[in-house]
């Protein structure tokens, strides 16, 4: 602790913790105690600077014209902290950061929060850590979170958020904005790759799994290893209407607890101790005015105890955008008022001068005040930022260590589904002739996309060196003398279609590899989910030659692809997979590592047909109604054939409330090691809402030598015969059920 601190919490006559041991107070005054004592010394001034989070640009030199390297600029710090008390700061500013600096910045800004204040309350610093410290020079850098729902493994899930922890703590940096928990129900929408997919149940579990990977199992985010979560966009930001970024969502209530509201339930559940708000709106009412949902619902019915913050200007934006609000101020009224706690303003101290005079008119009351400060205070007294406000100087040497950079790997690998593979095209011989083609074949940044080194992702030549891309990889892998390159096209543009089609006739197969461009948020609107016209003309002339194609998809949504998968012998999706992704694509065409990918969203055939798996009975009732995807949810295929037998449930009649056992067979019945994901999904047969086709209740990933059988069981509880019902209450209804795992099925009764 710095000596400053240490003075100024003595002299507010605070108990004082002195811990020795890193989220062990050495005496019994609890953290309320504590928040209560420090909130009944602050001024009005102070507890709304607490409420205020600004954007580091804010504080730089140059703002609002940033120059890199970035550099603050003590002025414009003490007017922030020390004028205007804020107590939060975000972003990057520029681009990635090395630790160092990182480090020198948090240093900086906790010098003034410590110790040039009246009350030496430190900062809260949040980063968008979304795969990985992304904004962290050299950091492990994982494959976006559909790659890693693909995984359909929770336990790479949770390593993935212990690894990120440490490295953005390693940057000083106590507090992420992740995980991102919107149900990905609109492939259009450019956030899908930040999201776990479609299906509310994968999502729930990915998203406990990465809070606790970030937080710990028993959520001690004062570890050195260990940072604040934030779960968002609550609610419904990921379903918008029209698929573009921040509009409207239509979601009857009904459908909002049984589809959106899940995760976030899972999430308070295993402590995430932050919440962002959905920048959009939802049935008309934005989000961050609806007291409804921040309040009632997310407070009263899910039990949070931690605090709200908003997303960008979007307290403004009720005012500006949205037009709820006649002016800025009422809309800030609207915002604290519905239940938001802190407002990432962020460019201005608007938001502290305007909720200042709410008070003092008595249009907001202090109590309200008092509430968010006490939530905001206590997830820093939590984070240890009160004892250990600044980066230990000691801590980090494992920073994208090659145990990291392994598990980077693993999951890269393991997120990689093969959709499709006739005549056994894969894996590839090594000693093939290889032409590689496509726009996606010598990038480093098609692999990992927005949220990388800057906030499209896009700059290129700010990706580390010593990471390989597709084309690179497969040469490592097979030497480059067997290798020939053509890109043929680019994103928007057909450069020479004839030179790669001419250079294919000559190779043994043709790798195309095929996807999008970087973006991230509102930049990645598209008005066609089509994939682009010059990727598409290129495939086709390549499939034409005869030679073998094999597909390589790097997109962080499923763009159609209906004009090319007939012609081709393998599709591989790739997702985002990050900084190992051409690696790990390598090692799957190539046999050395064997797929265990599969999808966590449906792969739509047509651009107007959005048809999800758990869809209800009347969207695939006849030739007109069908649900006809280019490939299923949950499918991913494997060099090694699984075979199952003997499902069995018991009991055959279970009363409501009681478990219900559901066991099968599994049994690598190919000459390869494999990894397997056993799938259950529920039928409710008839319901007074209408049921889904199947939904999926749980999962397994499992692995298997050549030969070897599991009996992989699993226990269904209450909760999962729950639907909401016509009065939307949670309701479990008596009547016949199905279970089906691979293809096959049981039912069984539930009764009274
Ligand atoms: C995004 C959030 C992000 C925030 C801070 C917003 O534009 O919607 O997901 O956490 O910016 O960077």
């Amino acid at each position: 602790m710095k000596k400053g601190l240490f003075l100024k919490l003595a002299g507010l006559g605070i108990l004082v913790m002195i811990t020795s041991v890193w989220g062990q107070p050495a005496n019994r005054t609890t953290i309320d105690e504590k928040v209560a004592a420090l909130v009944s010394r602050m001024t009005l001034e102070e507890k709304v600077g607490q409420m205020t989070q600004i954007s580091l640009e804010v504080v730089s030199r140059g703002f609002p014209v940033v120059a890199s390297p970035l550099q603050l600029d003590d002025a414009r710090l003490r007017n922030a902290i020390v004028v205007h008390h804020i107590g939060s700061i975000l972003n990057v500013g520029t681009r990635a950061h090395t630790v160092q600096k990182w480090r020198q910045i948090i240093t900086k800004i906790q010098d003034v929060a410590t110790q040039d204040t009246r009350l030496g309350i430190p900062i809260i610093y949040g980063i968008d850590a979304i795969h990985g410290a992304n904004y962290t020079t050299g950091a492990t850098l994982f494959p976006q979170a559909i790659g890693m729902a693909a995984t359909w493994n929770p336990e790479l899930v949770k390593r993935d958020g212990q690894i990120t922890a440490y490295e953005v703590r390693a940057s000083g940096i106590p507090w992420n904005f992740n995980p991102v928990l919107g149900v990905g129900r609109q492939p259009l929408w450019p956030r899908l790759f930040e999201t776990f997919g479609e299906d509310p149940y994968l999502v729930s579990v990915m998203g406990a799994a990465y809070i606790k990977g970030l937080e710990g199992e028993q959520n001690t985010i004062s570890d050195s290893d260990k940072v604040a979560s934030c779960m968002k966009h609550y609610l419904g930001y990921s379903f918008p209407l029209s698929g573009k970024d921040r509009t409207p969502a239509w979601i009857p209530e009904r459908m909002l607890r049984e589809y959106f509201l899940p995760p976030f339930r899972a999430a308070v559940r295993a402590g995430s101790h932050t919440l962002m708000v959905n920048s959009s709106e939802i049935n008309g009412i934005p989000v961050h005015s609806s007291h409804f949902l921040l309040t009632d619902v997310l407070r009263g019915e899910l039990g949070f105890k931690g605090f709200v913050v908003s997303d960008w200007q979007d307290i403004e934006n009720l005012y500006r955008r949205e037009k709820v609000a006649s002016t800025q101020k009422e809309a800030v009224k609207m915002a604290v008022m519905a239940g938001v706690d802190m407002s990432m303003v962020p460019l201005d101290f608007s938001f502290y001068n305007d909720l200042l005079e709410l008070v003092r008119n008595g249009e907001v009351p202090k109590s309200r005040v008092d509430e968010a400060v006490t939530r905001i205070l206590k997830v820093k007294y939590e984070l240890g930022l009160f004892e250990h406000p600044y980066p230990d100087p000691t801590f980090g040497e494992r920073f994208a260590c090659k145990e990291f950079q392994q598990t980077n790997l693993q999951a890269a690998q393991e997120s990689i589904t093969l959709l499709k593979n006739i005549d056994g095209v894969l894996p590839l011989k090594k000693g093939a002739r290889v032409l590689i083609t496509g726009p996606t074949a010598d990038k480093m940044h098609v692999l990992n996309s927005g949220w990388t080194i800057t906030w499209q992702g896009n700059e290129e030549s700010l990706y580390p060196k010593d990471k390989w891309t597709i084309l690179q990889a497969i040469r490592h892998k097979i030497g480059t003398d067997r290798v020939t390159f053509v890109p043929g096209v680019s994103f928007e543009k057909e450069m020479d279609i004839p030179a790669a089609v001419e250079a294919a006739r000559r190779a043994d197969v043709a790798i195309v590899c095929l996807g999008e461009d970087a973006y991230c948020e509102s930049e990645g609107n598209i008005m066609d989910l089509t994939l682009s016209e010059p990727q598409l003309k290129l495939a086709e002339a390549i499939e034409k030659t005869g030679t073998p194609v094999v597909l390589v998809l790097t997109e962080g949504r499923p763009r159609i692809i209906n004009r090319i998968t007939d012609g081709a012998k393998g599709i591989l999706m790739a997702y985002l997979p990050g900084m190992e992704g051409g690696r790990a694509i390598a090692d799957i065409l190539f046999g050395d590592v064997n797929p265990s990918g599969k999808l966590p969203v449906t792969y739509p055939r047509y651009t107007n047909d959005f048809t999800l798996y758990d869809h209800k009975h009347s969207e695939n009732n006849d030739e007109e109604h069908q649900y006809h995807p280019q490939f299923p949810f949950g499918f991913g295929l494997s060099y090694t054939k699984f075979s199952y037998t003997n499902l069995t449930v018991e009991p055959k009649t279970v009363k409501i409330g009681d478990p219900v056992r559901v066991s099968v067979t599994v049994r690598n019945a190919g000459r390869r090691a494999g990894k397997e994901v056993v799938q259950l999904y529920l039928s409710d047969l008839v319901a007074s809402v209408t049921p889904s086709e199947k939904r999926l209740k749980r999962f397994k990933k499992i692995a298997l030598a050549p030969g070897e059988s599991k009996r992989v069981s699993f226990t269904l509880n209450k909760s999962d015969f729950v639907f909401f019902g016509r009065d939307n209450m949670p309701t479990v209804e008596p009547g016949v059920f199905k279970v089906s795992v691979s293809g096959r099925s049981k039912e069984f009764t539930l009764k009274k």
